[in-house]
């Protein structure tokens, strides 16, 4: 069974939206581990849109489980990152007029620079995973920069418009996943991933991390968030 890194940032935007105290992040980060998240996931965003700085440092002290921090390389963020250490980094492409992160990130073309700060967050001691499309050539470019794990975007499965398209995409995240795997690389996937459609993912053999936000944080207003948890973690089970 896939471990279950639960998202969230989406907590944030609500108290953002007033720019309040409420609802309290970490209580909500609380209430997933004790409903069986394996990690908390965060996303400190350039513009600061939800997740703010002593969020990822008050996250970091208390969670009794991991911080995954999601971050882009932008060298302000990363200084943050090797000044709090969370347990662990995803890098994802962040653009300011996005509503969610949409696709991974172009390594090939930017390996330099991931690579150099992949470089500085493993000599603070944190793990790195990349974010990016289900493709070989990514898969090998990751690996080259120096990354262990690697995070595949699945968006393009989880929006595909019918069956055929579905299966597809899926077969995409399938073989990527097994090439990940021969290159010696760690595999997790995420981004989309609902009630619906995590199942056939969660049965791809090799894939140890799922991390979801989104239908997770709407769920959670129909039953709770324990319940939300607890469900999302038996369909992966
Ligand atoms: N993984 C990564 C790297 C992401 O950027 C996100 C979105 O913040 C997720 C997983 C979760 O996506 P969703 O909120 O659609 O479940």
């Amino acid at each position: 069974m896939p471990k279950l890194g639960v998202n969230i940032d989406h907590v944030a935007t609500l108290r953002q939206a007033r720019r309040g105290t409420m609802p309290d992040l970490l209580a909500a980060a609380y209430l997933c581990e004790a409903a069986g998240a394996d990690s908390i996931v965060a996303h400190l965003r350039e513009d600061r849109r939800h997740i703010q700085d002593r969020d990822i440092e008050v996250l970091n002290k208390k969670l009794k489980t991991r911080l995954n921090l999601e971050m882009s390389i932008a060298p302000e963020i990363v200084n943050i990152a090797c000044k709090i250490k969370p347990y662990q980094a995803t890098f994802v492409p962040e653009r300011r007029k996005e509503l969610t992160t949409e696709g991974g990130l172009n390594v090939l073309a930017n390996s330099k620079k991931i690579a150099a700060a992949l470089g500085k967050l493993n000599q603070a001691g944190i793990r790195v995973s990349l974010f990016i499309d289900p493709d070989c050539k990514q898969i090998a470019a990751s690996r080259y920069a120096g990354a262990r794990i690697v995070e595949l975007h699945t968006g393009r499965y989880a929006n595909a418009k019918n069956y055929k398209q579905r299966k597809i995409f899926l077969n995409e995240i399938r073989a990527a996943v097994s090439y990940a795997l021969t290159q010696g690389l760690k595999v997790f996937a995420g981004h989309g991933l609902d009630y619906s459609n995590v199942k056939l993912i969660a049965k791809i053999k090799g894939i140890e991390e799922l991390n979801i936000g989104y239908s997770i944080i709407c769920r959670a207003l129909d039953i709770g968030l324990p319940n939300a948890v607890r469900q999302m973690r038996g369909l992966l089970r």
